[in-house]
């Protein structure tokens, strides 16, 4: 029968279109790069086994918790981050949740080099150094020592974390999401007054003023990132910003390949809500053709009838 023929090539360029031809198009917009491996093969393995009990009495001898809090160790921030952001440029997060979300062989050499671990070793010098200072050791083999402190994180951090805290841990000292009200101070409090609101985004934008001095841009609000660049930019993209974005000044901020899809997850809740809504829609609109070619058939049908 024509009619089923042309029914069957109407749904045939309707699925080609939705998964064939704009993910295809997307794809050829971006240029070709080997996919995120989460190995870190550039940073040296650390492979001693590390002690809780002497890490978290390393994490305070070095010094860590002078600028870091760790809520799950009932440890506050020591500064409120829009101070933090004055003296470092940006507010160190929060370390309960670093032994999840960072890869271990990340995590030591970060601690003892920070600069390097992200990549962004060439913007810092003697005169103007990293924020974070490197770790010499506090008398010990510092690769013990370190192996100890992140054994002590990792002892502490929580089995699980939702895709928005994973983000939150991650990204949020840096980056906004104003779809979802949070900004790099936390999620958007409720406003008393019009003053309050004013008072709020003032402070917001003068960690912002901080942020962009020391970072030399200012990174972007992510609420739509995952419909300019496709998920597996981002995927590549956190795991190792130069590859993409040469000389850029995002830092690879080391997380596992879960916590990135995580990220990545919350990202698409945030910026394409719309998407399985879509996609529920394929099997009406192809119920709706389906259902246009019997009456168009039949009305056919009736009509030659007539005819003859
Ligand atoms: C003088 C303040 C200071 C001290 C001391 C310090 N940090 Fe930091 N730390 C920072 C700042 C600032 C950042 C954020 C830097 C950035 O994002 O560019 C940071 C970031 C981090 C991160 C996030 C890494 C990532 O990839 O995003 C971890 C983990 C961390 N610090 C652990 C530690 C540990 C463990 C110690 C103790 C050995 C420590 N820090 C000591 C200031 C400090
Ligand atoms: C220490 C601050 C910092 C952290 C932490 C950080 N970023 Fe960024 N990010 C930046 C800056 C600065 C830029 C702008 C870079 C530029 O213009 O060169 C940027 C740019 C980006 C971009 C835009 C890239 C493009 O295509 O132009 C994306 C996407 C992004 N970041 C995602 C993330 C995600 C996801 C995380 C958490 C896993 C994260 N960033 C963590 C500072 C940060």
């Amino acid at each position: 029968m024509r009619e089923l023929k042309i029914l069957g090539i109407l749904v045939f360029f309707t699925l080609l279109l939705y998964w064939g031809v704009e993910p295809y198009a997307r794809s050829k917009m971006e240029k070709e790069v080997a996919p995120a491996d989460f190995k870190f093969s550039d940073l040296k393995a650390i492979n001693y086994k590390g002690d809780p009990a002497k890490g978290k009495q390393l994490i305070v001898n070095a010094g860590c918790t002078g600028c870091h809090g760790i809520k799950a160790a009932k440890m506050p921030a020591p500064m409120p981050a829009d101070a933090a952001a004055a003296s470092f440029g940006v507010a160190p997060p929060d370390l309960s949740d670093a032994g999840l979300i960072y890869d271990e062989k990340y995590l030591k050499n970060f601690i003892l080099n920070p600069a390097h671990a992200m990549l962004t070793a060439m913007k810092y010098n003697a005169k103007k150094p990293f924020p974070m200072p490197q770790f010499f050791g506090v008398g010990g083999d510092k690769n013990k020592e370190v192996s100890d402190i992140v054994a002590y994180l990792k002892s502490i951090a929580p089995k699980e974390l939702s895709d928005k805290e994973t983000f939150v841990a991650a990204c949020g000292r840096c980056h906004s999401v104003k779809y979802d009200k949070w900004s790099q101070l936390g999620d958007e409090p409720k406003f008393k007054g019009e003053t309050d609101k004013l008072a709020y985004k003032l402070k917001v934008s003068k960690y912002l003023d901080h942020l962009k001095k020391y970072m030399a841009a200012t990174p972007p609000d992510l609420s739509i990132m995952i419909r300019a660049r496709s998920k597996e930019f981002l995927e590549t993209f956190i795991d190792d910003p130069q590859k993409l974005l040469k000389n850029t000044s995002m830092p690879r901020v080391g997380l596992t390949k879960e916590s990135t899809e995580k990220v990545i997850s919350y990202l698409e809740s945030v910026g394409d809500s719309k998407k399985a809504e879509r996609e529920s829609l394929i099997p009406k609109v192809i119920g709706y053709l389906i259902i246009f070619t019997l009456f168009a058939y039949l009305w056919k049908s009736k009509l030659w009838r007539e005819v003859h």
